[in-house]
């Protein structure tokens, strides 16, 4: 196959309005890199800086290889970007379940972010809610605030869960969607632990919210969010109700993820 028809199979296919199926899971972090890439052109230029959240957990590991790798980081003006994350684990940030830690190691490390523009979620304090305080003081010292009075950042990164979590929002855990808060400290039972997350209403605030999902674990849930299946107790999963009030959603998923969407 020549390498039109090598491009062609690795294109992302439309599969509903806003999800996008790439072939592989490496094909998909290529189209997250490609988007990311540039909408930071856009920000940077309409308003001379990016302010970036990202996501945690294992999959997004690949996307930030990629931006960190030749080819993709000297197409980002990394001196005018700002760093957030989505949530943290209560962990220091050199613990191997550390969010930041995990952004540090595979693009902190290889990018020229200036280290002011870095701002990591401090779970690791004695008092999470202090921390979730002092954070919530950091987002409106950088960001403007939308029409709702959220901070509104220009992208955020999520991943989801299995059972459609996303960020450190769990089902089950109260409702997301009605809290005033910025950044919350959840008690997350399913793993006996809290966590430090941003709210519902900040990330729908975001101008641009990108999934990236990868994994065939994660189909039942995907179908679920993007079909708005509701959940036996009712409502819906946590991924669905991210919806920004004026900015775009896109889902950028494999094949995998993506099996339980009829083409
Ligand atoms: C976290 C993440 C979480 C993650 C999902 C998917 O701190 O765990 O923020 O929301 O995105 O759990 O994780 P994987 O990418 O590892 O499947």
């Amino acid at each position: 196959m020549d390498a039109a028809g090598e491009m062609q199979k690795l294109a992302p296919e439309e599969r509903r309005p806003g999800v996008w199926v790439c072939p592989t899971a490496e094909a998909a972090a290529i189209e997250a890199a490609r988007r990311l890439v540039e909408i930071h052109a856009e920000c940077v230029a309409a308003r001379g800086e990016f302010m970036l959240s990202l996501a945690g957990g294992n999959t997004p590991r690949a996307l930030y290889r990629l931006l960190a790798s030749p080819g993709y980081r000297e197409q980002i003006d990394w001196a005018h970007i700002h760093l957030f994350w989505s949530d943290e684990r209560p962990v220091a940030p050199d613990h191997p379940d550390s969010n930041y830690g995990m952004a540090a190691k595979e693009l902190l490390a290889h990018v020229a972010v200036p280290k002011e523009h870095i701002h990591r979620m401090e779970a690791d304090w004695p008092s999470l809610g202090r921390a979730a305080q002092i954070y919530e003081v950091v987002l409106r010292n950088l960001l403007p605030l939308d029409s709702r009075g959220f901070p509104r950042l220009d992208m955020v990164l999520l991943g989801m869960g299995a059972d459609g979590h996303t960020a450190s929002l769990f089902p089950g855990e109260g409702n997301p969607a009605g809290t005033s808060r910025w950044v919350s400290t959840p008690l997350v039972e399913k793993l006996g632990t809290r966590r430090m997350t941003l709210t519902l209403p900040v990330l729908n605030a975001a101008r641009h919210v990108l999934f990236l999902i990868s994994g065939a674990d994660k189909a039942e849930a995907l179908q679920a969010v993007v079909e708005e299946i509701p959940c036996e107790g009712g409502g819906v999963l946590p991924a669905a109700l991210v919806e920004p009030f004026a900015g775009e959603r896109v889902f950028i998923v494999d094949a995998a993820a993506a099996s339980r969407l009829q083409a």
